[in-house]
This record gives structure tokens, sequence and C-alpha cells, in this order.
């Protein structure tokens, strides 16, 4: 292994397709403060044991991400939390009976035990318990917390393949385990319990309503939080610019595709037959532009999403034109990343 200039350690990642055996080196790793990044439902993560602090550092290092962001715990189902959060209320209980495993991040007072490298200097926690199968298998094995970011550059795109975490951390980390595709495919709802009422600081696939049908109480959504001038800005993926390609990226109606120059390669995504039949006709007058259809549905286009935004840098298209969806709580997931990523 070398050192960049940087001081992130230069090295070959391992590609591991999930196996029990597998599972437990990836988690030994992680106990002796190896970085081992892994598929979650939402997108994968780039872990490091919460007690290995030079391997938090690492990620931070890896990520080119400022030290000050927190990081997501991420526990097994059925973990106990002494320790890691100051205390599991009746509301945070109910949430994580209710979602757990699941696309959920709770952020809470932090525990005792949890490190300020993992919160950023803060008193409170991102606590989450993915539900995919590798990840739950590689956490019992882990047997403490496992930090994890999106296992991308910083404002980068979230990997939802492994072969995205290996083209953008293959040279600086040292193990990659593979499984199943994300079923989700963008990152987790978070929701803050650290004031009275519950605040959306990031959508997800967990909507605002789903949660106060379980809390019965109102939530403030995530367009009532974001209004609020500097509400989280410890909170990177409520930077305006985020989750973006190299590609410029566009949100556009069908009516407003012949708006944009494509005298470049361009990738237009989209599912109306207005907005496919114009694109169409784009391809037919221009040549270089690549039609994309998705279904529309909201889980159909979040699952696909992220690889279909990477689509475009592979294929060295300058500009993605994405059909704009519509405004409605279903859909805010998936508005708030396409317009960080057309920001
Ligand atoms: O789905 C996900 O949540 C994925 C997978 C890997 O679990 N993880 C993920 O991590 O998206 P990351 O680091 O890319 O985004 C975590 C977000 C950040 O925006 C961070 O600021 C916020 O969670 N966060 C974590 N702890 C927090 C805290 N104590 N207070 C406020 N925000 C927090
Ligand atoms: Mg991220």
């Amino acid at each position: 292994m070398t050192t960049t200039d940087s001081g992130v350690p230069h090295v070959h990642a391992e590609l591991l397709v999930a196996s029990d055996s597998h599972i437990q080196r990836c988690a030994q790793a992680l106990k002796q403060g190896l970085l081992v990044a892994f598929p979650t439902e939402t997108v994968f993560g780039l872990g490091a044991a919460v007690n290995q602090l030079v391997a938090i550092e690492g990620i931070f290092k890896a990520k080119g991400r400022p030290s000050e962001h927190p990081l997501i715990a991420h526990v097994a189902p059925g973990a106990d939390l002494t320790g890691w959060v100051a205390e599991v209320t009746p509301t945070m209980q109910k949430l994580m009976d209710a979602f757990w495993p699941g696309p959920l991040t709770l952020v809470v007072p932090k525990g005792a035990c949890m490190p300020l490298q993992v919160t950023g200097g803060q008193s409170s926690v991102g606590i989450r318990c993915p539900s995919h199968p590798v990840a739950i298998e590689l956490l019992k094995a882990t047997g403490v917390p496992v930090a994890a970011p999106s296992a991308n550059r910083f404002g980068k795109v979230s990997p939802t393949r492994a072969s995205h975490v290996l083209a953008e951390l293959g040279d600086r980390i040292p193990l990659i385990l593979d499984g199943d595709v994300p079923e989700v495919g963008i990152e987790s709802t978070i929701v803050s319990l650290l004031n009275d009422q519950p605040a959306i600081l990031r959508p997800g696939a967990i909507t605002a309503a789903q949660i106060e049908g379980v809390l019965g109480v109102a939530v403030k959504t995530h367009g009532q939080v974001s209004k609020t001038p500097n509400a989280n800005p410890r909170v990177s993926g409520a930077l305006e610019k985020h989750y973006s390609p190299d590609a410029k990226v566009w949100v556009l109606n069908a009516n407003e595709l012949f708006v944009v120059p494509v005298q470049q390669k361009t990738l237009c995504v989209g599912w109306s037959d207005a907005f496919l039949a114009q694109a169409d006709a784009l391809r037919e007058k221009h040549g270089k532009v690549v039609v994309e259809a998705l279904s529309y549905n909201p889980s159909e286009v979040a699952k696909a999403l992220y690889a279909t935004l990477r689509q475009a840098d592979e294929l060295a298209c300058k500009q993605v034109l994405f059909e704009k969806p519509e405004e409605s709580a279903e859909w805010e997931a998936v508005n708030d990343r396409l317009k960080r990523a057309s920001a």
C-alpha cells in the first residue's frame, strides 16, 4: 500500500460476492479497522466500525467529505442500542417497530459510547437498521454499529451497484462486498426526533404521512424544514448541489424538450408518450441522442435513478434531459434528488 499526497491510502479494492465466508471476512476487516463498502436496500455504504476511529477518519478522507458532516450508524435488527443512543424513547420505539429494518434513519441524542468523530462533533446521532440481507448479516457478524455514508465521492451520485463503488473508490478502499441490487435506490428518509415535533431532514421512500400514521402526530415535512434558513447545515444531502453526475441535468416537461440545444451527446429519460415521442424526434433530427424509457411509478424511478444518471457519464453524454415528475408527496424524494442533481 502507498499513500498519496492527500494522505489517502492507495490500494486496489477486492470485490467480494456475498457468501457466508466473505461476509465473515468483511466483518473481521471492519473489526480490525478497515473500510468495507457494502450493499444496503437504499444505496451502497462505505462502512467503518464506530469504535475504530482511524477507520472513521479514513471514511472522510476516501470520500473527500468535510469531517463535520455526521455519519449514519447502522445496526442489526434487534441490536442493543444501550450506550449508542442516549435513550430509546417511546416515539423512537414506535418508529423502530414500524419501519426497521428499512430505509428510515432516526436522529436522536447520542449515547456516551458513540464517538463524536461519527456524529461530526454533534450531540445527536443518526441511526438506522437496513433491511438488505447482506447488510444485516454483516452487521450481525461485526457486533458493533457500522458508520456508513453512501460509498461515493463527496457531492457525487450515490452508488447502487458494486461497479459504481469500484469506479469511484476502488483505488482508496480495500474491500467491496457485493449483493443484490438495492431495492429502494435512493437514500433513507431521515427524521429528527430532537424537538417536540418530529421533522423530516431528508425525504426518502418512507413518507411523512406514513410516519404520522404510526405516531399519530403531525410531522414537519422536508419542505417546511428546508424553508427555515440554515435549518440543517450539517446534512450534506441538504446542500443545494449534490448527487450530481458530470453531465448537466435538466428536469423538463415534454413541451420544454425542444428549448435545450442538443449539439452535444444527450441522454433523454422519461415515461410519458409525449416526452418519449419528442425525445425520439430529437434523436432523428440530431443523432447524438440516447432515449431511455422508465415506468412512471415513484418506486421504480427511485430504484433506477442513480444508475441512470451515472449511465449519462458512462455513455459520455454531456447532458441529461429528465422528464419532470408531478409535485406530490409520493414523488417528493425523487423530486428532491432531481432538484439537487440539476442545481
Ligand atoms: O440510505 C442511507 O441513509 C445511506 C445508506 C448507506 O445507509 N447512507 C447515507 O449516508 O445516505 P450519507 O452520509 O450519504 O448521508 C447521511 C445524511 C447526511 O446528510 C448527514 O448529514 C445526515 O445524514 N446525518 C447524520 N447524522 C446526523 C445528525 N446527527 N444530525 C443531522 N443529520 C445527520
Ligand atoms: Mg451521501
